[in-house]
């Protein structure tokens, strides 16, 4: 590693350390149990303090770290904190006994929870000896591909830990409880241990990264005070979210919570069943708010209201951090509304005791708007400002505010409706269903349920409306020129137009670059997700670079093994609650990958945490989309700064693993806009986003990956996108005017609706059309037109024209020389190098090949992947101890596949290959170097 990148992989992660601690949520603290003091000794119980989960599993975890901190080192190292080392000796003899169960190494095979040490009255009686205070850590995994469950072990507590936690808190009186989670989970243990009184305090310090355990520590000395707040709603009871009944729905899940979602709902039907509400956390310090004034600047749609508040520490013993919320009420209307939507927030510094700071927080009367997918208001298809009153609340949580008086008025009122934005209407539901409205007010402030229908189009006016848009912004095609002798570079230097670029490119040329290249392909980094761009000879004699694109959020995954920085997982980032801190983090996410020649993380994840048991919360950011949106242009902000970019994903609507790749996401239109597209919109339309990913899933009947509506009339006719869309991997399409079943072969749909790049077929595919998609097909028969096709290859340009890649010089078929060496090693078989080596590669692999002629091999593989489609698991090749490649294969399901991969010049002589497992799940059928 040259020694900038081991600079920056040691200031990143010092970084990761401090946001790791920022974002631990600390919910209960009596007695001043936290933070440990000086001398006091903690007994830490539960395997998890050497198991400490860093992150989830599957894209949204799989970084390669140089090294990690597990909460046991984490509290070693700290200076303040003693354990009882006598227990931990314990702990790391069972977990060394008890290895850590990887369930094989596979794609999604990793069990969610780990096998617990059950504690007997010996260890309690050596952990008594010398301490008086306990730690109990508890840990959860959260992944792709598969959801939570309402079970022991999965969203609730098992036998083994409840019993854990049953014998510490009969024999401690102060029990601190540490949830090492990927997600909320079921807390009715909190009401139901025997000796619940005596857990005196509990955290979600989620799962923090490489350097979690030292973040953890941090806080629990108390050299960090905890200020992280949550960003979702903990409930009583799971059936208590109101998307409880829908969700996992097998191929429909209908959203009939609508726009009352986490403490959207709780806050306006169901106050009493909030057991921690959003936006709560509690610090080791006090602070106050005062002087709360509101005013209004501007006019009409154009107001915006300002909030000041003073904030100020009133502890005498820590520093700390305050976050303030301001949430808005609008008036019910026609259209119904939330008691509670956040409008603004802000987070303090690090005020010492009896420090003040005023905040000034901005709201745009425009950000109350709702949208009328129905006509209620007379207005159809508008965003709306109905008229009666505003009122604005400030505080500390969503149950923690108080009335800000506004231009001393205590509400703002509106005499008649506003409109604020005139859109039209797009991706309707053609399902009818029926969602939540709030009905009659009682006497506490809540509201009945009602139920009213969703407005929807029949199939056939929806078609005739899709049909219709398509063909009013049926893009020209450019008169193909062939080669004008214009490079990419001449279009960056302004010397030619885009237009003028594209129209040499031959339908050839405009098939290929529209297909993506994975996973691991040759041609970028090893062990990444993508090539795209410049994948033929041809496109690169146009100047057009291979772009490269790696998972994900919290670091960057190289399957070849290379390491990264991995930040914490995404809910703990928005628990923080800090956008300033987590840009400044991503700028050097950003930095690492332009050291990686990586042009675009993929990530921030972005969907909204519908519901608790999603297996892919951990990646996201909040139950609420103007939080997810903020945290999104934090990371894209930094990214770009940083000198790489981010990919927005999954658009939108994936919400559910459970059949993610299948389930119909049925929302109204208002749900859909004011929900789970409203973080999209802000990060499009303020954190400069240049390239998004979409779902797998449907919306309303039409794969997000070949959504005109979604990619085309939204995204880049509303919100004003100009930059690249890509599919998820291997993701399915289908028409995006009648909709139907799906296929992995649709690419015409896709570029239909502006969805710009398939990803992927495999490597050296796109001109092989490894995939036999339908491309020629539909420009021969007129489905599609060169015109839509050129569309996307513009779009395709215009974000490589931004990206480092163009920086990096065009490689052309570069070959890597392989010295051989000249004798085998005396016991071992030796093969010819053009032989068929069959191997199961859930075991590394060595064997012995001969060349007797020097020259260009290329590597031939024939390979199976049982599991599905999206299943990843790859492995590396090396010849005499020298990289070669990391080869990929997603599921196939038991089909035997061909891949062709890298060119290697070999010489006469022997060599040693070895294939090295990096995630298991392959079968080798045929491995060999052909001439
Ligand atoms: C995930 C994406 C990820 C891609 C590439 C898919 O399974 O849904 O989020 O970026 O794989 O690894």
């Amino acid at each position: 590693m040259n020694e900038k990148k081991q600079q920056l992989m040691h200031d990143f992660a010092q970084f990761a350390r401090i946001v790791s601690a920022e974002g631990i949520v600390l919910l209960k603290n009596e007695n001043n149990m936290l933070p440990i003091k000086s001398g006091e000794e903690v007994a830490v119980f539960g395997r998890c303090q050497i198991d400490y989960y860093r992150s989830g599993t599957g894209s949204g975890g799989s970084v390669n770290v140089p090294y990690r901190v597990n909460a046991l080192e984490g509290l070693r190292k700290n200076e303040t904190i003693a354990i009882n080392e006598e227990l931990a000796s314990i702990y790391e003899t069972f977990v060394q006994e008890n290895p850590f169960d990887n369930g094989g190494g596979g794609w999604a095979a990793e069990p969610w929870f780990q096998k617990e040490m059950p504690i007997t009255d010996d260890v309690i009686q050596i952990a008594k000896k010398t301490s008086v205070k306990a730690m109990v850590i508890i840990g959860r995994t959260a992944g792709e591909e598969q959801d939570n469950k309402d079970t022991q072990g999965g969203y609730r507590l098992n036998y083994t830990e409840i019993q854990m936690l049953e014998m510490v808190t009969a024999s401690f009186e102060k029990v601190a409880v540490v949830l090492n989670v990927a997600n909320i989970i079921d807390m009715s243990w909190l009401d139901a241990l025997t000796h619940k009184e005596h857990i005196l305090s509990v955290l979600y310090s989620w799962q923090g990264g490489m350097e979690g355990g030292n973040g953890l520590a941090d806080v629990l000395s108390g050299e960090v005070t905890p200020s992280g707040k949550l960003t979702d709603t903990i409930a009583y009871n799971i059936e208590d979210y109101p998307s409880h009944t829908n969700f996992e729905g097998e191929l429909e899940n209908f959203y009939q919570e609508d726009i009352y979602l986490g403490y959207r709902y709780f806050e306006t039907f169901a106050k009493s069943v909030v057991r921690y509400p959003f936006g709560f956390g509690l610090s080791y310090t006090e602070f106050s708010l005062h002087s709360i004034t509101g005013r209004t600047e501007g006019q009409g749609k154009e107001t915006t209201f300002i909030v000041d508040v003073t904030v100020q520490n009133c502890g005498a013993n820590y520093s700390g951090k305050e976050i303030v919320q301001i949430y808005y009420e609008a008036p019910q209307g026609e259209l119904g509304k939330p008691l509670r939507q956040l409008g603004g927030f802000a987070k303090t510094g690090l005020l010492a005791p009896g420090q003040t700071q005023q905040l000034s927080i901005s709201i745009p009367i425009a950000r109350m708007a709702s949208y009328d997918d129905g006509g209620y208001t007379g207005n159809k298809s508008c965003y709306v400002l109905e008229a009666g009153d505003y009122r604005l609340f400030a505080g500390n949580s969503v149950r923690s505010l108080e009335n800000v008086v506004i231009n001393t008025k205590p509400t703002y009122t509106l005499d008649s409706l506003i409109v604020v934005e005139k859109l039209s209407v797009v991706m309707c539901p053609t399902k009818e269903f029926k969602r939540i409205k709030p009905g009659h007010m009682n006497e506490d402030g809540e509201f009945d349920i009602t139920y009213e229908s969703v407005p929807v189009h029949s199939h056939t006016e929806q078609a005739d409306l899709m049909r219709e848009r398509m063909a009013r912004h049926m893009p020209l095609a450019c008169e193909i020129t062939g080669d004008q002798n214009i490079k990419l570079i001449d279009v960056k230097n302004k010397k030619y137009t885009l237009e003028a670029f594209i129209a040499q490119l031959s339908q050839e040329d405009l098939e290929v670059i529209v297909r993506g290249e994975g996973m691991s392909s040759p041609k970028v980094t090893s062990g990444t997700a993508s090539a795209f761009g410049g994948l033929s000879e041809s496109l690169l004699r146009f100047g057009i670079p291979v772009a490269c694109a790696a998972d994900g959020p919290s670091g960057i995954r190289m399957d070849s093994g290379e390491t990264a920085t991995q930040l914490p997982i995404g809910t703990l980032l928005a628990s923080t609650w800090n956008t300033q801190l987590i840009e400044e983090v991503y700028v050097l996410e950003g930095q690492e990958l332009l050291l990686n020649e990586i042009d675009t993380l993929l990530g921030p994840g972005m969907n909204i945490h519908r519901h608790p048991l999603n297996g892919r919360n951990f990646e996201y950011f909040s139950e609420d989309p103007f939080l997810t949106g903020c945290m999104a242009k934090a990371v894209t902000l930094g990214l770009k700064k940083g000198g790489s970019t981010g990919t927005i994903k999954h658009f939108v609507a994936n919400d559910q693993e459970h059949n993610r790749r299948v389930v119909d996401s049925i929302m109204s239109e208002r749900a859909l806009r004011e929900i789970h597209l409203k973080g999209f919109e802000i990060v499009v339309k303020e954190g400069s986003a240049s390239s998004l990913m979409t779902a797998y899933n449907p919306i309303n009947g039409i794969f997000a990956a070949s959504n005109y509506d979604l990619n085309t009339t939204v995204l880049r006719g509303e919100w004003g996108y100009t930059g690249v869309v890509m599919t998820d991997w291997w993701a399915t399409m289908n028409d995006p005017v009648y909709g139907g079943a799906a296929s992995l072969k649709d690419t015409s749909s896709m570029v239909r609706s502006q969805n710009d790049v398939f990803m992927v077929v495999n490597n050296f595919g796109a001109e092989a059309n490894g995939l036999d998609d339908n491309l020629t097909e539909s420009l021969s028969t007129g489905v599609l037109t060169i015109g839509e096709l050129q569309r996307c290859a513009m779009n395709i340009c215009k974000f490589i024209l931004d990206a480092p890649a163009m920086e990096r010089p065009i490689k052309t078929s570069e070959v890597n020389f392989f010295a051989a060496v000249q004798q085998a090693l005396p016991e071992v078989i030796t093969y010819p190098v053009g032989i068929d080596f069959t191997a199961s590669t859930n075991v590394d692999k060595t064997l012995w090949i001969e060349v007797d002629s020097e020259g260009y091999y290329n590597l031939l593989l024939t390979m199976k992947n049982d599991q599905w489609d999206s299943a990843q698991a790859s492995f590396n090749i090396l010849l005499n101890d020298k990289f070669v490649a990391n080869i990929q294969l997603n599921g196939t399901m038991g089909r035997w596949v061909k891949q062709k991969n890298i060119c290697v010049h070999l010489e006469t002589g022997f060599y040693k290959m070895d294939i090295v497992i990096t995630k298991a799940g392959i079968d080798i059928g045929t491995l060999k170097f052909i001439k």
